[in-house]
């Protein structure tokens, strides 16, 4: 029987979120229960497991309000495993390009690896006592003929068990303690690592449908290495005793980790827990193209995404290299500026299939102050942080920000409303000559306040050419 790996609540994860994306509650709402449902889902009974179907989501807003950010904090939050893809980077099976089912392969990479960085850390100890043993030895040898002036042939002896003879308990405990007091951190061995051979370098235009058929070629190669002249090489290396138990705790944890428990628990993984954000959705809506240029060509194309992924989206088998795996239950958030395509531009199955909708909210003045002060990375911290690195202090007085945040939205309203990422441009450009002098002013403060903001930005603002170039 799995355990239920503890997930946060669904206020945990909307909390988590806040850290860093301001507003957008009802988003952020969905998402945290979506999350939590799968953890629900796992602990039902089998009969009615198999029946509940995730409740895939499609979040609606305006460019730059948070949709990616959110999915980029999701993945972050590391409770399983997670992928976001680009709808607009796929084409039709029969094209050139990334087919839909890569997703799902791409994905259980993300699980393989993340199931086995769980069993590394959980045979952690393990691993670490077995490194320590085998540098022991390792020390052993090379004091050997040293501590006795023993004839080489006692050297090399060595017992049936592999270890080396003639040593006493205590002489072997004797060192362990000198090796954990760090006084042998100067002391030098020869380690034995397996070369890895780069392999041929060649790159294989793969048509679409053949990502599968590459990676499965691309494996085969792999293997075949072993069995190439010069493959599976070993090397001696001399190394100082830390780096030596880093490389001997690595080699011990590689034999630790049994692949196919991991193969096992990440298929599971992906198969029951595993998430995929489908950005820029709109992108492969029909209809609604730019400038009313929508021949058949794309719209073909676009349609035909669509009708690749909806199998995926509603339950299909998928080939990857660890095996076969069920898409039934895994959980599609997809975003969207919608602007020129609207959902109902979807084709119906697919729309279907994606029964929550939430709106996410265009930001106003207050939200880019909010953006500006309170997640832990704003702006503001960062060009902080870029600038103390300098020696030069940079200080935001709070009606600077401010100041900040309504340039920022009134540039929005003159020019093109592109969100929060307005504040980039805003605050890259009143920092231009600060950036590129900084060098020349280590040890000074410059205090950023409303006035220094509306001496350097309002010519910007009115004057509708500077505007239009420059922010
Ligand atoms: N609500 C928000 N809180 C904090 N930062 C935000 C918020 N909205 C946007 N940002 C910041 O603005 C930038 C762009 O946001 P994001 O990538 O999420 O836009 P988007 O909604 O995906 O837009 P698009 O439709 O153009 O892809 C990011 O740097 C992000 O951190
Ligand atoms: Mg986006």
């Amino acid at each position: 029987m799995t355990a239920y790996r503890p997930t946060f609540t669904p206020r945990e994860t909307v909390s988590e979120l806040d850290r860093y994306i301001v507003g957008q509650n009802k988003a952020k709402k969905a998402v945290a229960i979506a999350l939590r449902n799968r953890w629900r889902r796992r602990q039902v009974p089998d009969d009615l497991r198999d029946e509940i179907n995730p409740k895939n989501i499609i979040m609606i807003g305006p460019t730059g309000v948070g949709k990616t950010e959110i999915a980029r904090r999701l993945a972050k939050l590391g409770q399983a495993p997670f992928i976001k893809v680009e709808a607009s980077k796929f084409t039709e099976v029969g094209y050139v390009g990334r087919d839909v089912e890569s997703m799902i392969r791409d994905l259980t990479d993300i699980a393989i690896n993340m199931v086995k960085v769980e069993e590394t850390q959980r045979n952690e100890t393990k691993a670490a006592s077995a490194a320590e043993d085998r540098l022991i030895e390792l020390l052993l040898e090379e004091a050997r003929p040293h501590i006795q002036n023993s004839a080489p042939q006692t050297y090399f002896a060595v017992g049936p068990d592999g270890s080396t003879v003639n040593v006493s308990p205590a002489e072997r405990e004797s060192l362990r303690q000198q090796l954990r007091s760090g006084s042998l951190d100067d002391a030098m061995v020869t380690i034995k690592t397996a070369v890895s051979q780069p392999g041929p370098q060649f790159e294989i235009l793969a048509g679409a449908g053949m990502d599968d058929m590459m990676s499965n070629l691309k494996d085969a190669l792999g293997n075949l290495q072993g069995m190439m002249p010069g493959g599976g090489k070993s090397r001696e290396q001399r190394v100082n005793v830390p780096e030596g138990l880093r490389i001997l705790t690595e080699q011990e944890s590689e034999k630790l980790v049994d692949m196919d428990k991991v193969t096992e628990l990440a298929l599971d993984r992906v198969q029951n827990s595993g998430i995929i954000f489908v950005d820029e959705i709109d992108k492969i809506a029909m209809g609604g193209s730019r400038g009313g240029t929508g021949g058949p060509g794309p719209d073909i194309s676009r349609g035909g995404v669509q009708r690749d992924l909806l199998p995926i989206v509603e339950g299909s088998m998928v080939t990857t290299k660890y095996g076969v795996v069920r898409t039934d239950h895994i959980l599609f958030i997809a975003a969207g500026a919608f602007h020129e395509a609207k959902v109902s531009d979807l084709i119906p199955e697919l729309q279907g299939r994606f029964p929550i909708r939430v709106e996410l909210n265009a930001l106003g003045e207050d939200d880019f102050f909010r953006i500006l002060t309170e997640p832990r990375n704003s702006l503001v911290r960062q060009y902080e942080a870029l600038m103390a690195t300098e020696g030069v202090k940079l200080v935001f007085e709070e009606n600077g920000i401010r100041e900040l945040a309504r340039v920022a939205f009134e540039a929005n309203t003159r020019l093109e409303n592109i969100g929060a990422r307005r504040l980039h441009t805003v605050l890259e450009n009143l920092l231009e000559d600060v950036s590129f002098k900084a060098p020349e002013l280590t040890g000074k403060t410059i205090t950023i306040d409303a006035a220094l903001v509306r001496d350097k930005m309002g010519e910007v603002l009115e004057d509708e050419d500077l505007r239009r170039y420059i922010l």
